[in-house]
């Protein structure tokens, strides 16, 4: 490897754009050196905005390139398992978006693809680096909290009803709002408390989607637009999820709405995506109060970055990159692996199942 890990960008659209590109760049033991991606158009676009590397349109071609170390993975869900597939097979460490596949099976063996070529892999689930959902799993291992009961998700936006593009298929995408949205709170409901053994799960579509946004006619959307699930832990906790893209007055320039929640034997704690260098305590007996986030869980701890930078509720997100590219310097395992995207995939399958099914199902972990 050379002086810095070679980082190649493959998808270069908004998730890239809003903070694996920004990560990569304030990361010193990072450099980007590929991005890829079939759009020429936005190729262009890029070269423009991310400055003077490779470009191409063939993955393929990242795979093999002795030049790139790592890659990021920021497609349409159904290209995930085939680009990870070549890119483990040509030796690159892989950070891959969620979801990991197009179902638990995919995800499953990308996963057993990249542990047996012993390369690094990390599920892009975001939400574990908001600086008070670290702060929540202290206060929750401490035991500050007591003994675990309730945990509580809502994670609501209000976007508009025209097509969602390749989001909106269930070949393209696996699933809808589940595989979307509900999915990251799946997973660090995983980091708080650990497996969840059975699920009664719901889903419903309420849009068509059969206009784009430039009035143009398409097939109508065949997933989900609204998810929702209770679960019961192998802890004995019980847990309430539910998300939706449709939720009229929750805008809020975009950040939306999102709420979670434990609920322990001695306390309660809050994240808010809104105000993420906050938390809300509460103890038995009192009420609800809004601490600041101590400043050693708002930032990896040798990270450079300044948690005063920028917009909070964008700029942990960078953080991803850190964990990666500090898991492939320190020769250890990324958190959250691909392991975690397929356990947080099982669960999001057993969703689907419980809702055609009509009835609680149990969770399949094994991996
Ligand atoms: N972790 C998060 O918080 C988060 C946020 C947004 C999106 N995502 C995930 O990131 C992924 C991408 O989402 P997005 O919003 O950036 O989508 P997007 O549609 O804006 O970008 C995807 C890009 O991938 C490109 N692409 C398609 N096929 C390709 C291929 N074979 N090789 C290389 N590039 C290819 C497309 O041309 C497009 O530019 C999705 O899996 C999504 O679920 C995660």
């Amino acid at each position: 490897m050379a002086d810095k890990v070679r980082i190649a960008i493959i998808g270069a659209g908004l998730v890239s754009d809003f903070h694996h590109v920004p990560g990569i760049n304030i990361d010193p033991r990072a450099e980007l050196v590929a991005v890829c991606d079939p759009n020429e158009a936005l190729l262009e676009q890029r070269k423009r905005e991310w400055g003077p590397v490779k470009y191409t349109t063939s993955y393929e071609e990242i795979a093999a390139d002795q030049n790139v170390d790592a890659v990021i993975i920021a497609t349409p869900n159904f290209t995930h398992k085939p680009i990870t597939l070549a890119c483990v097979n040509g030796g690159k460490h892989v950070m891959a978006e969620k979801p990991l596949g197009l179902n638990f099976v995919e995800a499953k063996e990308m996963f057993h693809a990249a542990r047996d070529k012993g390369v690094r892999h990390m599920t892009a689930f975001t939400y574990r680096f908001a600086p008070s959902m670290i702060y929540l799993r202290h206060l929750l291992k401490t035991g500050a909290l007591g003994t675990p009961r309730h945990f509580r998700s809502q994670r609501f936006l209000d976007l508009p009803e025209t097509s969602w593009g390749w989001r909106q298929y269930q070949h393209l995408a696996g699933a809808g709002d589940l595989y979307d949205m509900t999915i990251h709170r799946i997973d660090f409901a995983h980091d708080l408390l650990g497996p969840i053994q059975s699920v009664c799960g719901a889903v419903a579509t309420f849009a068509p989607r059969t206009t784009t946004a430039d009035g143009k006619t398409c097939d109508p959307s065949n997933v989900d637009d609204w998810s929702a699930l209770i679960g019961r832990f192998e802890c004995g906790a019980v847990g309430v999820w539910e998300g939706s893209t449709l939720m009229k007055g929750h805008h809020n320039n975009g950040v939306g709405f999102e709420w979670a929640e434990i609920n322990g034997s001695e306390g309660s704690a809050v994240y808010q995506l809104v105000d993420p260098n906050h938390i809300l305590i509460g103890k038995h007996g009192g009420s609800m109060e809004k601490v600041a986030v101590p400043e050693e869980f708002l930032k990896p701890k040798e990270s450079p970055r300044n948690p005063a930078d920028g917009k909070p509720s964008t700029v942990f997100r960078y953080d991803l990159v850190w964990e990666f590219v500090s898991s492939i310097v320190e020769g250890r395992d990324a958190v959250p692996g691909f392991d975690d995207g397929a356990s947080a995939q099982a669960v999001a399958d057993a969703v689907l199942q419980s809702s055609a099914e009509g009835k609680w199902v149990d969770v399949e972990y094994v991996l």
